[in-house]
């Protein structure tokens, strides 16, 4: 389809500006006796590392944000296709003898994984069956001779692609040594393997604390922890709801933490500048308790769809309210239908949003609070902080 160049231009700005593009091939020279064959630009999260490639050699340069967008469209004197690539999807431009450019947008392959059948996605886990995380043994995620057991595969395969997903994060950076709290840990699953990802995997000095309001699982994972050495691993009864951290916390990981629950743990990693979020949210009842639709009653005609609608509402405010408060946000499905109904997992990272873009989710959080006449835990608990982006 052919596309107009300054519509091109604001979608790819927008992109930018959003923190959403992983990844820019520049490729195909004008003329074959071009210096450089392909540019290549990466996403590093606090810059984007620029590759010129020639026959025989690479040469590297660090860009920012500013310099990307400056530069972008000036490759195209000496090439004459970009390929830009985001999580959701892969923007091939062509460039024709006569300038016209030609947009194809197609899902990433990475999307289409996601959607594809369980069996082609057990090909790709970190945790491969069969690699024995002994405190899994213990939980009975595990046989001892590291079996799954067959009523353990849905929570395993939804590990197992957190994991994934944490992973493409810690790809991308050079961190050496992380904090992470686990809100709502439960029986700890989930805290246990990310704990042995980070030590044993990626062997990076980890510190995680799992907190959780139940007694008897915070005494048997501590009892566990300490079984097996892990000796940075803890635990801690207490409400995500004021909990004060123990140390400068680098990523807040939530799976299914019961309703509001999500949003205290939100709020904590906003109010602490908490660089990374996965949150998979779960029984998002708050606002199907309240929404009305005078104007638009079919919305809430029947139970079961009103039902997910506010469940939707609630992670789609959730993500806008990350980006007002500075966050690059996706909304991944994270896992198939058939092993959670609660399979969207948020994913955010700290970054700077233009004033603008965040005043424009602020905006839009606030028209659907008000046509459909509900509150929300996660805008209530920053309704200070929208008053100083409104000042600006
Ligand atoms: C559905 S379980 C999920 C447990 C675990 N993350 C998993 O996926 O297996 C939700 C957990 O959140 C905990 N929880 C709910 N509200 C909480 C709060 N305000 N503070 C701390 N923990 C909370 C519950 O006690 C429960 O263990």
């Amino acid at each position: 389809m052919e596309i107009d160049k300054e519509d091109l231009k604001r979608e790819i700005f927008s992109l930018i500006d959003e923190n959403k593009i992983n990844k820019i091939i520049v490729s195909n020279p004008l003329s074959k006796n071009n210096k450089f064959k392909k540019i290549v630009i990466e996403n590093k999260l606090n810059h984007y590392l620029e590759c010129a490639i020639t026959e025989k050699q690479s040469f590297s340069k660090n860009l920012s944000t500013k310099e990307i967008k400056d530069k972008i469209f000036l490759y195209k004197n000496e090439f004459k296709q970009y390929n830009f690539f985001t999580n959701e999807f892969e923007y091939m431009i062509k460039i024709s003898k006569k300038e016209k450019m030609f947009l194809t947008k197609t899902k990433t392959e990475k999307e289409l994984t996601i959607a594809n059948s369980s069996n082609n996605r057990m090909k790709n886990y970190i945790l491969k069956e069969g690699e024995i995380i002994p405190p899994l043994i213990d939980m009975g995620v595990y046989t001892k001779d590291g079996k799954i057991i067959n009523s353990m595969y849905d929570k395993y395969r939804q590990i197992n692609r957190f994991i994934e997903l944490v992973d493409d994060y810690i790809k991308k950076s050079d961190i050496k040594k992380i904090n992470i709290i686990d809100f709502g840990c439960g029986k700890s699953y989930l805290t246990f393997v990310v704990y042995y990802y980070f030590k044993t995997i990626k062997n990076i000095d980890v510190n995680i604390i799992g907190l959780d309001l139940k007694e008897d699982v915070i005494k048997k994972c501590n009892e566990t922890a300490k079984k097996y050495g892990y000796k940075n691993l803890k635990f801690e009864l207490g409400d995500i709801n004021g909990y004060k951290p123990r140390f400068d916390t680098d990523m807040i990981i939530t799976l299914h933490a019961c309703d509001t629950a999500t949003d205290y743990a939100l709020y904590n990693a906003i109010k602490w500048n908490v660089k990374m979020i996965f949150s998979v949210p779960c029984c998002q009842h708050e606002i199907n308790s309240q929404i009305e639709s005078k104007n638009l009653p079919i919305i809430t005609r029947y139970g079961l769809i009103k039902e997910r609608i506010s469940s939707d509402f609630t992670d789609i405010i959730r993500c806008n309210l990350l980006k007002v408060m500075g966050y690059n946000v996706d909304m991944i499905e994270f896992i198939g239908f058939e092993h959670t109904p609660k399979n969207i997992l948020i994913r955010a990272n700290l970054t700077k949003i233009p004033l603008s873009v965040r005043k424009k989710y602020l905006k839009e959080v606030v028209d659907l609070k008000t046509f459909f006449n509900f509150e929300q835990t996660l805008y209530n608990l920053l309704r200070n902080s929208f008053e100083n982006i409104n000042k600006c």
